[in-house]
């Protein structure tokens, strides 16, 4: 039947592989991708984790590897967790200049600095006993004010051993300005704060945890982390107030279930923004392909697609490698 007037046909721009390349509007870039990885204090071999198949605990040779592997397939950056030997009440270790993250990052810097960013995550609680992300009051509490120094300590601690972006994950008040602090009075004026600036008490990370080796041994985040439910404009609240303490690029986390948060912080702000694809919704996409449920490389790729889509600047995500190495 021929319509009695031109009809509007979108599936045209549709049709070929070609004419929807041409017309994308979302694509990907490896140098927009970001690879946490882990490195665990003495041990002989990297240690798989089990509810993140593929993703390892390494140790200093096996990480060198895993980020020559990153370099060449182009991913932009990489992102540094460190597990010390030996955890205590302050976290002791996340400023020791012989400390694991101070020693493999200086190993990285040096492998493959000059071609990808080499960052630093800065917390507490993959160094703390209890897990927490700060120092605790008798009370049990993390104390904010404490916890800043030890935030500022550790953060010229990367940066002497060669950080080249200094990454705040833990969620106190006031904890880029006491690192920009630090940084400007140790020298390192030009090194960066990416701030995870809107970052959610997230059921997501859990396998993380296993990973880092940081679940709080009581209670939970939800003093510290931002609210799921909490009040509509908090994240960008966090936001400004990180770009007004000197944050040079903020971060959203995590990424699939706060895609909405990602667009109204991406069109509020004149930084690159980051989404953290985290640890539980790498989890789930792999235990379902696992299971023959669904395809695992469209899902990956649409998920990514859709983080890009809601404006992430760059992404961090486990898959970063193998993902880059498709894209080239
Ligand atoms: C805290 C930190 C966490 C993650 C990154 N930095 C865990 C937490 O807040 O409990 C989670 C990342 C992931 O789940 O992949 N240092």
């Amino acid at each position: 039947m021929t319509a009695q007037f031109p009809v509007a046909r979108p599936r045209r721009l549709r049709r070929t592989a070609p004419m929807r390349r041409m017309v994308a509007g979302t694509r990907l870039h490896p140098a927009e991708l970001v690879l946490p990885m882990f490195v665990k204090e003495d041990i002989g071999q990297p240690n798989p984790i089990g509810s993140m198949p593929g993703v390892f605990q390494h140790t200093r040779d096996s990480l060198r590897k895993a980020a020559h592997e990153a370099a060449e397939a182009g991913v932009g950056g990489l992102i540094l967790f460190g597990i010390p030997a030996v955890k205590d009440g302050r976290g002791s270790a996340a400023d020791d200049p012989e400390g694991i993250v101070q020693r493999a990052v200086a190993d990285l810097v040096s492998d493959v600095g000059d071609t990808m960013v080499v960052m630093t995550d800065t917390c507490l609680d993959e160094f703390t006993d209890h897990g927490h992300c700060g120092i605790l009051t008798g009370e049990g509490e993390v104390d904010n004010d404490a916890t800043l120094e030890r935030y500022a300590a550790a953060a010229v601690a990367q940066a002497r051993a060669g950080s080249q972006v200094i990454a705040p994950s833990g969620m106190m008040d006031g904890q880029v300005a006491a690192i920009r602090t630090a940084l400007d009075g140790d020298g390192f004026e030009q090194v960066p704060i990416l701030a995870y600036s809107a970052k959610y008490a997230s059921a997501f990370y859990g396998p993380f945890r296993e990973a880092a080796e940081c679940a709080p041994q009581f209670g939970d985040r939800n003093a510290y982390q931002q609210d799921a439910a909490g009040p509509v404009g908090e994240a960008l609240r966090e936001v400004r107030l990180d770009l007004d303490e000197g944050a040079d690029a903020v971060m959203v986390k995590p990424a699939l279930a706060y895609l909405d948060i990602l667009r109204q912080v991406r069109d509020a702000v004149h930084v690159p923004v980051a989404a953290y694809q985290v640890s539980g919704e790498y989890a789930m996409v792999e235990a379902a392909a696992a299971n023959g449920w669904i395809d695992r490389d469209r899902v990956i790729m649409e998920s990514l697609v859709a983080i890009r889509r809601a404006g992430a600047d760059m992404i961090l995500t486990y898959w970063a490698t193998e993902v880059a190495a498709k894209l080239r």
